[in-house]
């Protein structure tokens, strides 16, 4: 991942140009809307920390932060972020800017936008389906910890249907305990390399298919047996998201066949002090959904 030659910027209240910027990037990546300017405009005044990737004068790519819980959420669900997390609301790329980490870039800075505001935790929620983002969030030091079907209300094409992604800035041991599962699941069909996972003891293992959002070359294609089975392991078994595996690039777009496998641990083969932590955040989104519900 390389930002030479780009520039991070904060978009301010006051800086016009950069707002109309902001709402061209939007236009070409989610559409035409009229109020992408006030939208942008409510989003600051209510606090929100908007950063955007520059190439010269271009802006190609963004990242919404809300900082404190949000009373105009469009999501019932996280109208009760905890108070130590800020709230990752979305990030987009120019289409002609994909493939050079940009999304990743703006995903690690938001961990200091997050310190800035004396923050522990960035919470953010990702369609099942959207392999590039699911993916950057995991690399960012995300681990999913819970699975909505229904994070927008209910909606018979499970479009409404969310993965919730945590960065936990209290578990800096996180990554290295992240990368050691990997090599687990590399090892996995390798019995002479098993339970050879570091420091860790032996890791439990799972592993869901993923069929993924197929960009220009298709719709969404949700895949019921797979979600099913990240909401039972998400839900009833004490496991987490710890990684988005693909197979190799030109094989990512085939019209069969899992697209992409989510590797699952369990938290009981993982450190006793990262296990805590994530079983009480599982708790604590659990609970929040119940509320809203
Ligand atoms: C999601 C988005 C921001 C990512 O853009 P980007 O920063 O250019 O992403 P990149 O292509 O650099 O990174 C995607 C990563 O996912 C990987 N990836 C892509 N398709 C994949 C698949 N089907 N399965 C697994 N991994 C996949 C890529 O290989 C790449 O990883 P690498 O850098 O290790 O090779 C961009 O696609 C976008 O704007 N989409 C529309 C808006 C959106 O969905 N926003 C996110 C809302 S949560």
């Amino acid at each position: 991942m390389s930002l030479e030659g780009f520039e991070i910027i904060r978009v301010v209240p006051d800086d016009e140009e950069a707002i109309d910027s902001l709402a061209d990037l939007e236009t070409t990546v989610l559409g035409e809307r009229a109020d992408w300017v006030e939208d942008t405009q409510d989003c600051l005044a209510d606090g929100w920390v908007i950063e955007a990737v520059m190439d010269g004068d271009k802006m190609v790519a963004s990242t919404f932060t809300a900082v404190e819980a949000d009373r105009h959420d469009d999501s019932p669900t996280l109208v009760r972020l905890p108070a130590d997390a800020v709230h990752g609301k979305g990030s987009m790329v120019d289409p002609n800017y994909r493939g050079h980490g940009l999304q990743l870039a703006l995903l690690k800075r938001r961990e200091e936008i997050a310190r800035e505001h004396g923050k522990q935790r960035i919470i953010s929620t990702v369609r099942p389906e959207n392999a590039p983002s699911l993916h950057n969030f995991l690399a960012a030091g995300g681990v999913v910890v819970h699975y909505d079907r229904e994070f927008f209300g209910p909606d018979p094409t499970g479009d409404t249907a969310r993965l919730i992604v945590v960065q936990d800035l209290q578990l800096p041991e996180w990554t290295t305990v992240q990368k050691a599962v990997i090599k687990g699941y590399k090892d996995r069909d390798n019995p002479r390399k098993t339970g050879d996972s570091g420091s860790l003891p032996p890791l439990t293992l799972s592993v869901a298919p993923m069929y993924v959002d197929r960009g220009a070359s298709g719709p969404y294609s949700p895949d019921a047996s797979a979600r099913g089975y990240i909401d039972l392991l998400l839900r009833e078994a004490d496991y987490v998201g710890v990684s988005l595996q693909r197979p190799a690039r030109d094989q990512i777009y085939t019209d069969e066949g899992p697209r992409a496998e989510l590797v699952l641990a369990s938290l009981s083969t993982l450190p006793e002090r990262i296990a805590e932590r994530l079983q009480a955040t599982k708790s604590e989104i659990r609970h929040i959904l119940a509320l809203a519900r």
